[in-house]
This record gives C-alpha cells, structure tokens and sequence, in this order.
C-alpha cells in the first residue's frame, strides 16, 4: 500500500469506526468512547496510531497524565533533570526559557501521531532518553509501554481541582470562545465529569489504573500527586531525579541545584518568558492559558456546595476502589 492509500484506509475505517462507538459532546467537539476511553474526535485518529505503532524503548521516559493534573509543570521538571548538565549552572540559556514545556516534550498521540499522512514517524534518531508524554490510561497504553522497561511519572490532581482547571481551559479554546457558560452549563459539566466522560476519562479509572501499577511495580511507575509537589517540591524532585535515573550529587545538593530547577519550572517563572506570553503550539490555544494560577483549593471559588458535594462522592468512590493519598 502506498502512504496515502493506508492513511486514506485508516481514515476511512475511523469514520466507520465513529459510527458504532458511544458518543457524547465536549465543549464543541464529538468524543468517542473507544476501548474504555473518552476520545476527542480529533484524537481519535493519534490514539490508534500511537497505540498500533509506538516502540517502546527500554530507555525512555513517559510521563503520564490526564489534562489540566499539571502535565506542563511535569514536563518542565522532568526535562530540566534529565538535562541539567547541558546548561550552564544558572540555567540562563536553558530552552525552557525560549519554549514552551510541550515542545520539550511532546505528546504521542496530539502531536507525534498526528496528522502523519499514513507514515509512521521515524523517532529512531531521538537519542536516548526519550522524553513522551501520554494522557491515556494504563489500560490503553500499547503493550510495547507495559511490556519493557521504560519508565513512568504519573502525576494526579485532587477532581475538584481538576475539574476547575478543565472548565477554565475549554472555555478558552479558540473553537469555544463563543459559548456563555452559566451554573447550568457547569452542573451539566459535573455530571459529565463525575459519571466518567471527560477527555481521557473516566477520570477514576485513569487514576487508579496508574496507582494499582506504581504499587505493583515500583521500578516502572511513579505516581505523582500535584499537591505534594506545591508542598514540598524539592523532597519530589529528589525521588523523581532517583526514579529517573538521575540522582542529586552532594555537590549538586550543596550548590542548590534542586532548588535552581524548582524555580526555573515554577510557575511564576515560566509565566514570565516570553514564549508563554505570547506565543502559540497550537492553533487551537494561545500557550498562556496552559498557565492559570496553579493553587490548590482555587476550586473553591467556583463550584457550589452542591456541585462540591458531587465530586466528593466521586471522590469517595475512588477511595473504596483502593485509592489513598
Ligand atoms: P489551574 O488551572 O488550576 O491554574 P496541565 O499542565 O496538565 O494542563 O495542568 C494545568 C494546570 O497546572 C493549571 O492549573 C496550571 O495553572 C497549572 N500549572 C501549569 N504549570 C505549572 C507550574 N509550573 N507549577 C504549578 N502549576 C502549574
């Protein structure tokens, strides 16, 4: 088959494919329920190719997540420690002060295994570690991931959290910008959000998915929690750089050097460089709205004692599953 004879049957079979899975609407956008897994329409196509194609390498690394948890916060550290000896101590010219953490680290299946005209992408040449980035469950992670010895950061985020942290991002897609949102719309939200429809969700699944492996395998799976790393942020980074493979000297210890990265990848830090400010990596979002406010409890502000109530029972159904922070 040509290139574009397979993509044009992949595509093809994608929208037979749509026809038959459970649907539901996003925002703007139809999201397919494909294999326990809530796809944006427009992720569709990237999931089955990551999941067909991607050769995983002993390795790499693979930080996991589901969106809004802090990804972008991950992806700066992550590179920063894998990198640190690269650039100067300071880190006055280190690249995430000219580029956004997602081109650092880019995603399989949004930006790897997008739109690639029936080829698959040649990562071959990417010296070792190789740094990905996923927002699918473990269930869903193609079996070369779960089957060699790659590494994984998982990092979570308390639902009601979360969830604020989603409607905020959705509203300020381009393709959304029209759309009023009122108590009605967020109640409808919730429930999405609580009975399991969410991108990359169900939610409880994802988490728990990822907290039964990092149980099981301590070596493989590092499970994260975004709370723990606004609190004690360089305890966190001393066991990530150790599960990395990239342990803190004394020497570095005694220079700070934890300390350097934690307030390089801040998000005070990277709100000021002028990539987050005003550029883009998508047409669909200006990189700025990637940074909001960062804190914990911001949900507070916004979801009723009625909506609260209802994540908490999500919550608690989390916590009977096994789950416990
Ligand atoms: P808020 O919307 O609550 O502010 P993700 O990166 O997974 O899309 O998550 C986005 C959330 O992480 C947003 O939360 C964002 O502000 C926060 N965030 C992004 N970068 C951060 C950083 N460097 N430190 C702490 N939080 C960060």
């Amino acid at each position: 088959l040509t290139n574009n004879k397979a993509q044009e049957n992949l595509l093809d079979e994608i929208k037979e494919l749509q026809l038959s899975l459970p649907n539901e609407t996003w925002f703007v956008w139809p999201m397919y329920l494909y294999q326990g897994l809530w796809c944006l329409s427009y992720i569709l196509e990237g999931i089955i190719s990551f999941k067909t194609h991607f050769q995983a390498h002993d390795t790499d690394i693979i930080l996991a997540s589901l969106p809004k948890t802090g990804t972008t916060w991950l992806k700066s550290l992550i590179f920063a420690i894998v990198n640190r000896t690269k650039f100067s101590d300071d880190f006055t010219q280190h690249p995430l002060r000219t580029k956004n953490p997602h081109a650092l680290i880019e995603h399989l299946e949004i930006n790897v295994y997008k739109e690639v005209n029936g080829n698959k992408p040649d990562l071959s040449e990417i010296p070792s570690p190789r740094l990905f980035a996923t927002h699918v469950s473990y269930l869903s992670l193609p079996d070369s991931i779960k089957n060699s010895k790659c590494r994984i950061v998982y990092v979570c985020r308390n639902p009601f959290d979360t969830f604020v942290s989603i409607w905020h991002f959705f509203l300020e897609f381009e393709p959304c910008k029209g759309i009023k949102p009122d108590l009605v719309m967020m109640e409808k939200y919730v429930d999405k959000f609580c009975s399991g429809v969410s991108p990359w969700g169900p939610y409880e699944d994802h988490v728990l998915g990822y907290w039964k492996e990092s149980k099981k395998n301590q070596q493989k799976v590092i499970f994260l929690e975004y709370e723990g790393l606004k609190k004690e942020p360089e305890a966190h980074l001393k066991r990530l750089a150790e599960f990395l493979g990239y342990p803190f000297s004394e020497v570095e210890e005694k220079n700070n050097v934890i300390n350097k990265i934690v307030e390089l990848c801040s998000l005070k830090s990277l709100k000021e460089m002028e990539v987050n400010k005003i550029g883009r990596l998508s047409t669909k979002f200006e990189n700025k709205i990637l940074l909001r406010k960062g804190e914990v409890g911001d949900w507070n502000k916004y979801l009723t004692p009625t909506l609260a109530k209802r994540i908490e029972e999500m919550q608690e159904k989390l916590k009977k599953a096994g789950f416990s922070s």
